[in-house]
């Protein structure tokens, strides 16, 4: 049968009932790729889950398709957010699925162009504010008591319960077993919430018999849960998790602590290297804050970390989530990347530049 959705895959286990109107766009189902050349050099069995396929080109849409038939079905006329901005685009496209208005706050000038282009192109109303993510979010705290209008960020719990439907296919997609380790980006932390809640979930309901460990990775100027600390001018390059005050920090705390996990930080120096690498060696463009769980897997590794001490034992299983489609940010690709080659229009120049 063809993929419907998340809602209609897995609606025993999401809040939704008859009379909840599905505003889907086909989200979810996304694959679960065997990355060679990263298992090689983990000593590991790694998959990149690459949610950058999803229609709006990130995992947002797994949360966004809930929250928005929610919202339809309890009457709201608006959907507000605060985003980076994968939350504004997939809020943007689904409220235009849902016929619902759609408002974002953006923190100015530090959204990828993709993003912006998504809000803008899906007729949301996009308010930039001379303020970062975490005071964005504050406002629409403030907002959020008016009436007809939902919050769709993830402290919205439909958010979570929609994304949760991650870990239910990367558990499906291994076979019916859980990863050994679940490796994912952290920045506002609705995510590694939501993953840990749905592996839990598949735990309890007896479709796997393990649980995997936790293992989260914020940038190093924006690593709040590393450092214990609300980061008040959070910096990266990584502008999806440029994130100083997370909403999600409590539920964050205990995946990793429930899980035997941790959060650690990575560089840009180390996000950006992760990045380029992903591209050159596995084929996958994902954008730089979806590196930076690559960049920590290269880290551990550093560190022997995923490396069975006996010899000849089963290597561990890895899933990494790469978050979003680095097609969001164009910029960042040219940027890192080799210059154009610019030769005369003929034969001879082109066979020169090719040699070169
Ligand atoms: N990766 C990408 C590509 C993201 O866009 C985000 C968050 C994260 C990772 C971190 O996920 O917040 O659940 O811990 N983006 C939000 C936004 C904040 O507004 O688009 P998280």
């Amino acid at each position: 049968m063809a993929w419907k959705g998340i809602i209609q895959e897995y609606r025993s286990y999401l809040p939704i009932s008859d009379k909840t109107p599905v505003v889907t766009l086909n989200e979810g189902n996304t694959p679960l790729i065997h990355a060679p050349r990263l298992s090689e050099l983990a000593h590991a069995d790694v998959f990149l889950k690459f949610e950058g396929l999803n229609p709006t080109g990130s995992f947002k849409d797994r949360g966004m398709t809930l929250a928005l038939s929610k919202a339809k079905e309890d009457g709201a006329k608006i959907v507000i957010c605060a985003s980076t901005g994968n939350t504004s685009a997939a809020a943007a496209a689904y409220a235009a699925k849902a016929g619902l208005r759609c408002v974002v706050l953006i923190p100015e000038g530090k959204i990828a162009l993709g993003k912006l282009s998504q809000a803008l192109i899906h007729h949301a109303k996009v308010i930039a504010i001379k303020g970062n993510f975490d005071v964005a979010l504050t406002i629409i705290r403030e907002l959020s008591s008016l009436e007809s209008v939902a919050v769709v960020n993830s402290i919205n719990p439909f958010r979570i319960e929609g994304q949760k439907t991650g870990a239910f296919e990367v558990c499906d997609q291994l076979g019916g077993k859980a990863p050994d380790y679940h490796v994912i980006p952290v920045g506002n932390a609705g995510n590694i919430t939501a993953y840990w809640k749905g592996y839990k979930e598949y735990h309890q309901k007896g479709n796997i018999s393990s649980r995997p460990v936790m293992l989260g990775f914020q940038a190093k100027g924006a690593a709040p849960i590393v450092l214990g600390k609300i980061v008040q001018k959070p910096e990266t390059i990584a502008t999806a998790i440029r994130i100083g005050n997370p909403a999600g920090w409590k539920t964050a705390l205990a995946a990793r602590d429930e899980s035997g996990g941790k959060i650690d930080a990575v560089t840009d120096k180390e996000i950006l290297k992760a990045y380029k690498w992903l591209a050159e060696n596995e084929g996958i463009f994902a954008e730089p804050a979806s590196a930076s769980g690559v960049a920590g897997i290269l880290k551990l590794a550093r560190h022997k970390f995923f490396t069975k001490k006996q010899a000849g034992a089963k290597r561990s299983t890895v899933v990494c989530i790469l978050t979003g489609h680095g097609l969001k940010d164009p910029d960042q690709a040219i940027k890192s990347s080799k210059k154009i080659h610019q030769v005369p229009a003929n034969k001879e120049a082109v066979m020169k530049a090719m040699r070169g």
